[in-house]
C-alpha cells in the first residue's frame, strides 16, 4: 500500500512538473493551437508612458558606452547637435574611447571623461550626478540589463537596435521605464531614411488611401563583417538563435504608417525559415569550429495581422550573397510605395468614365510614375522634421544623414520637454519578433499572439505623429 501511495505521488509530482513545463517557466501558454504570452500585471502606481514628455533639458549630458564599429560615429555627430555635452566615454577597449576623443577633440570640444577596460565601469558612468542621457551601442547581449540600470540610475536611455532580444528584457525595460519615469528609446535611424520618412508623409496625407499591406526587411550579406565585432558576438549570437533577431530596421518604418499602438496594434504572428546552410559555414570561417547547431536559418519571414485587418511581412537575412535591402513596401487602397530595389511610388488613375473601355496605353496603375513626377512628389511631401536640417544631415552623414536626423531629434525632444518620436512600446514591438517567431517556427510555424505592451492604451493616442514644439 506505501508503495502504491509513493508511486502515485510521484507520478503526480510528474504530471504537475510536465504541465508547468508547458506554461510557466516559458511565460506562455496554448490555446486552441495559438500561443498567449503572459502579460505581466503592471504594479500598483506605476503608469504608461504614452505621449510621456520630461522636463526640458537645456543642455543634454551624455554618457556614450560601447565604442566599436557604431559607437565613435554618434559621439562625432554629437559634436554637431547644439545643446549638447558629451561627459563620458566607456568601452573595454580604449581604441574606440581615443577616437571619439578626437572627435571631440576636432570639434574644439572638452575631452570627456573616461571609464575604459573593466566590464563593470559602465556603472559608475551611469551613478554620476552630472549626466541626463547615456548612450548605448554595445553588443546585443548586454543592452537591456544596461538600459535597466541607467534608467534605475535616474538618466534617459537611448539603446541601439535591438534594444531587447528576449520577453523578459522587453518587460524589463517596460517596467522600469514607466517606474522611474525615465525615457527608453531604440535608436531606429531608419525611420529617418529621406525615402521612408517622406513617405510616411504622404501615407498620413491620404495618397496611398488605406494602407492594408507592408513589407520591410534586413537582407545584408555580413560575410565581410562577421569577423570585424568584438569577440565575434554577432555571429555567436545567430549560432544560437532562430527568429527574426534583427528585425527594428525593416519593421520601425512601416509600423510609423500603420499607426501601431496610436490606434492599431500588432495582433498574431506566424513566422517560418529556410535550413542554416551559410550559418555554419560562416561559423566554421570565421570561428574556426564546425557549428553542426546553427541555429539562425540563411532566411526567415515573419507575418503579422494587425487588430484592424493589415498585414505585415517582414524578412531576416544576413547570410547570402543579396544586394542590400530594407524592402519598405506600402500597399494601398489608393497608392503603392516600393523602396528596394526600385524607388517608386504608384497610384490609381485618374476616375476614368464607367463607359469607356480600358486603354492598354493607360498604364498607370500598372507601373510607377514618371521619374521626375516622383521627384516633384518627394520635394513637395518632404516631412516638416527633415526640412530644416537636411543640409546638414546630408553633410553630417551617418547612413546617408539618417542617423543624424535620429540623434537630432532625440535631443530636440528632450530640449523641449516633447514626446520622443520612438518610446518604449515602440521598442517593445519591434523586438519581440526574435522570441515570439521564434517560438513560432519551433511550432511548425503556429500562431502566436502578439502581447499589447501598452496594456491596454493602444488606442489612447489617435495616429502617428512627430512633436514639435
Ligand atoms: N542602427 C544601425 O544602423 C546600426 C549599425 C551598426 C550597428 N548597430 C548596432 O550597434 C551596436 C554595436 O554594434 P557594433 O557594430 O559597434 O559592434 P562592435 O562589436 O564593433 O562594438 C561593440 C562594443 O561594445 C563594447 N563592449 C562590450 N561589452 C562592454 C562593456 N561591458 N562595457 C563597455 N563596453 C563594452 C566592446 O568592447 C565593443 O567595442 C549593436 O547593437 C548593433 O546592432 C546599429
Amino acid at each position: 500500500m506505501k508503495k502504491l501511495i509513493a508511486r502515485v505521488a510521484l507520478l503526480a509530482i510528474a504530471i504537475c512538473t510536465l504541465l508547468s513545463c508547458n506554461t510557466a517557466p516559458k511565460g506562455y501558454t496554448l490555446k486552441n493551437g495559438t500561443f498567449h504570452y503572459n502579460t505581466p500585471a503592471r504594479p500598483a502606481g506605476q503608469q504608461d508612458m504614452l505621449a510621456f514628455a520630461a522636463e526640458p533639458i537645456d543642455t543634454v549630458r551624455v554618457g556614450f558606452i560601447g565604442l566599436g564599429m557604431r559607437g565613435p560615429g554618434a559621439v562625432k555627430r554629437f559634436t554637431y547637435i547644439p545643446g549638447t555635452k558629451v561627459v563620458a566615454l566607456c568601452d573595454l577597449n580604449p581604441q574606440g574611447v581615443a577616437k571619439s576623443q578626437a572627435y571631440l577633440a576636432a570639434a574644439g570640444m572638452p575631452a570627456a571623461d573616461e571609464y575604459v577596460g573593466d566590464e563593470n565601469a559602465w556603472m559608475e558612468l551611469c551613478k554620476r550626478d552630472d549626466i541626463d542621457l547615456i548612450y548605448i551601442a554595445t553588443d546585443w547581449s548586454t543592452h537591456a540589463k544596461m538600459g535597466v540600470y541607467a534608467m534605475e540610475q535616474g538618466k534617459h536611455v537611448a539603446i541601439e537596435v535591438p534594444a531587447a532580444m528576449t520577453m523578459d528584457e522587453i518587460w524589463a525595460l517596460i517596467n522600469t521605464s514607466e517606474r522611474t519615469r525615465k525615457h527608453c528609446i531604440q535608436l531606429e535611424n531608419c525611420v529617418y531614411d529621406f525615402f521612408e520618412i517622406t513617405t510616411l508623409n504622404m501615407a498620413q496625407q491620404g495618397l496611398f488611401g488605406e494602407v492594408l499591406h507592408v513589407e520591410g526587411a534586413y537582407i545584408h550579406n555580413l560575410d565581410e563583417y562577421w569577423g570585424e565585432y568584438w569577440n565575434s558576438w554577432r555571429l555567436k549570437y545567430n549560432a544560437h538563435a532562430r527568429g527574426d533577431i534583427y528585425a527594428t530596421h525593416g519593421i520601425g518604418p512601416v509600423c510609423q504608417v500603420l499607426d501601431i499602438h496610436r490606434g492599431d496594434r500588432m495582433k498574431t504572428l506566424v513566422a517560418m525559415d529556410t535550413k542554416a546552410v551559410n550559418g555554419p559555414k560562416a561559423y566554421k570561417k570565421h570561428l574556426g569550429e564546425e557549428c553542426p547547431t546553427f541555429a539562425q536559418s540563411d532566411h526567415t519571414m515573419t507575418m503579422i495581422r494587425t487588430e484592424k485587418g493589415k498585414t505585415i511581412h517582414i524578412q531576416h537575412d544576413v547570410l547570402t550573397p543579396r544586394p542590400y535591402s530594407r524592402m519598405y513596401q506600402l500597399t494601398g487602397t489608393a497608392g503603392f510605395a516600393n523602396k528596394y530595389p526600385v524607388q517608386g511610388y504608384c497610384f490609381q488613375p485618374e476616375e476614368i468614365p464607367s463607359d469607356a473601355a480600358p486603354e492598354l496605353d493607360n498604364l498607370n496603375s500598372h507601373n510607377f510614375v514618371p521619374e521626375d513626377v516622383k521627384k516633384a512628389l518627394m520635394e513637395k511631401y518632404k516631412h516638416p522634421i527633415v526640412k530644416d536640417i537636411e543640409e546638414v544631415a546630408k553633410r553630417v552623414g551617418g547612413h546617408g544623414g539618417m542617423d543624424y536626423i535620429m540623434d537630432y531629434r532625440l535631443v530636440y525632444c528632450l530640449r523641449n520637454g516633447l514626446p520622443l518620436d520612438m518610446d518604449v512600446y515602440d521598442l517593445a514591438e519591434w523586438c519581440c519578433l526574435a522570441e515570439l517567431g521564434a517560438l513560432s517556427i519551433e511550432h511548425n510555424s503556429a500562431p502566436v499572439e502578439v502581447p499589447d505592451f501598452t496594456r491596454g492604451g493602444w488606442q489612447k493616442i489617435d495616429g502617428y505623429h512627430h512633436a514639435m514644439k
